[in-house]
């Protein structure tokens, strides 16, 4: 299964607000009526969305669940500044203008049928994403999905009947939506919350790895999205397990459809380094061409 190249299929839609919660921490779940996004978005890619008349930027959100079949796109996100501010004070009824699905998604190799997909903060949609369209894919193991947060989690959560042998002790708790898929999940922070580890999430995929075994680490393959030391740590440890892992990248970005520059990153390529675009050649791309050591 690839996410491929999707730029032949990005749909502008007026999509409009079908539910928008808000949680702990100033963070939201925006769901959208988008049905021909929602048929061809796949994990990984991203919408492109205007958040409000007065905002003149669109902000790029990575899609957290997509439903082919209800026509609808989920979001998580969390205002830094005044667009997506202004996004928050939007009501179910109104409409919204997207741009979806919009990048390279993940790219699933089933050699390796093990998926430890790291979602840090709001990195975390991605891999939401990941678990859902993996679950029932009989190519793979249900994937163990990791979340990090300093603040609340903005879902449910609950604790944990999947046994996971080898996960700390103090990572008993999960995310309810994930363990009603029967897709294993385990939260770390630093803030003490109840049933999550306390540390970095990849501190917790690293024990969770170590105690796994050498057999079991040569089939698992990492995904991760979050903050840039996240993502460093996350390909520091798969440099050191020898495991392949993509990254999906957050740049700012201006056009979002490859025709700007703005959002361009620095990427080692087998002809060496190359500016690369994260809205159209990324967001995801392999650790070792972002980080190469
Ligand atoms: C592919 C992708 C997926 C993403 N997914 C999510 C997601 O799921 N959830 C989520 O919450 N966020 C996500 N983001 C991040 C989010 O789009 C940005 O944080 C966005 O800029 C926030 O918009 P804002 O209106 O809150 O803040 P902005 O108004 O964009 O400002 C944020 C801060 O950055 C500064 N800033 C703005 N533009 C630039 C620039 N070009 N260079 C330097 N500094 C700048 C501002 O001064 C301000 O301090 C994603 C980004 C990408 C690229
Ligand atoms: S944001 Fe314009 S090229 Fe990527």
């Amino acid at each position: 299964m690839s996410g491929g190249s999707l730029r032949g299929t990005i749909q502008l839609e007026v999509a409009q607000i079908l539910s928008h919660e808000h949680h702990a921490g100033n963070q939201h779940v925006l769901r959208v009526h988008a049905p021909r996004a929602a048929r061809s978005a796949e994990p990984g890619s991203f919408a492109h969305i205007t958040c409000d008349r007065s905002v003149p930027l669109r902000r790029p959100l990575s899609i957290m669940r997509a439903d082919p079949v209800d026509g609808w796109l989920e979001f998580l996100y969390k205002p830094v500044g005044a667009g997506l501010a202004r996004l928050a004070d939007r009501v179910p009824g109104e409409s919204l203008s997207v741009l979806a699905p919009i990048g390279r998604g993940f790219e699933f190799d089933a050699s390796r049928p093990r998926i430890v997909a790291i979602g840090g903060g709001v990195g975390i949609p991605p891999m939401i994403f990941v678990a859902e369209r993996l679950r029932g894919d009989p190519r793979f193991a249900r994937p163990l999905v990791l979340m990090g947060s300093e603040l609340p989690f903005p879902f449910d959560v609950c604790e944990s009947e999947i046994d996971l042998p080898g996960m700390p002790r103090a990572a008993t708790h999960c995310m309810l939506l994930l363990e009603q898929w029967g897709v294993p999940s385990r939260l770390a922070s630093n803030a003490g919350l109840p049933g999550a580890y306390r540390g970095h999430v990849t501190e917790l995929a690293r024990e969770w790895l170590a105690a796994a075994g050498a057999a079991a680490v040569a089939e698992t393959q990492l995904l991760a999205c979050g903050p840039e030391p996240m993502l460093r740590a996350a390909a520091a440890l798969a440099r050191e397990l020898d495991v392949p892992c993509q990254l999906a990248l957050e740049e700012y970005m201006a056009c979002g459809v490859g025709g700007c520059a703005g959002c361009t990153v620095r990427i080692e390529t087998p002809d060496g380094p190359a500016m690369k675009r994260v809205c159209v050649d990324g967001p995801v791309f392999d650790s070792r061409a972002v980080y190469p050591g």
